[in-house]
């Protein structure tokens, strides 16, 4: 099977990210076929449609030429006010202009929240579910991932909860399953 070169995107700019954790955790039991590696958002500059052109920050071009060497992406967001944090969003917006030449069209994709909430970030993920079919994404229905009461779960800085480990494991394995189906 070929490797599947896959971005990882997180939507949180804190150093002791839960959802940072969590993608961590899901990048460790990657199965062999996948190779996955965050794309940090920290200097990505708010997306306005005047700076396009000649004159596009570099972070955004470099932005989208990491995400359109990515055979896939998966999303890991926090939950913001029942949305996606606004660099995340900022994200998806930089990587999908100019118009009709969006980084992200085709991808395969699927989407995980995480809070130390007990709906486990189940507004951010619909949120973003919404923006995919407009960036011509397919997202990974099943299984569903919402990892709630994320901050009783860490342990010395990683995810030391044998459950959610076992759940992300499962989730990881059907990702790369998802890819495999939508590879071209
Ligand atoms: C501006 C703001 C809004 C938040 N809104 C929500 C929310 O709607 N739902 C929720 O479960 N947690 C909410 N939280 C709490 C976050 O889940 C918590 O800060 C979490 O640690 C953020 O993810 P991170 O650890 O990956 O940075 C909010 C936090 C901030 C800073």
């Amino acid at each position: 099977m070929a490797t599947r070169n896959i971005a990882v995107i997180v939507g949180s700019l804190r150093k002791e990210s839960f959802t940072r954790k969590v993608a961590h955790s899901l990048i460790e039991q990657a199965p062999p076929g996948l190779q996955m590696e965050i794309v940090e958002l920290r200097d990505l500059p708010m997306y306005n449609e005047d700076d396009e052109g000649a004159h596009a920050p570099a972070a955004w071009i470099a932005f989208r030429d990491r995400i359109r060497q990515a055979d896939a992406v998966l999303f890991c967001t926090p939950e913001y006010n029942r949305s996606v944090p606004g660099v995340l969003k900022n994200a998806i917006d930089v990587g999908s202009r100019p118009y009709g030449k969006a980084a992200w069209s085709g991808k395969p994709c699927a989407v995980i929240s995480v809070s130390p909430g007990a709906l486990g970030g189940f507004g951010a993920n619909h949120h973003l579910r919404q923006s995919l079919p407009f960036l011509d994404m397919p997202c990974m229905p099943a299984p569903e991932a919402y990892v709630g009461g994320i901050a009783g779960k860490i342990k010395d800085g990683a995810l030391a909860d044998d459950a959610t480990r076992a759940f992300l494991k499962t989730f990881v394995d059907a990702f790369a399953a998802w890819v495999e189906r939508h590879a071209s």
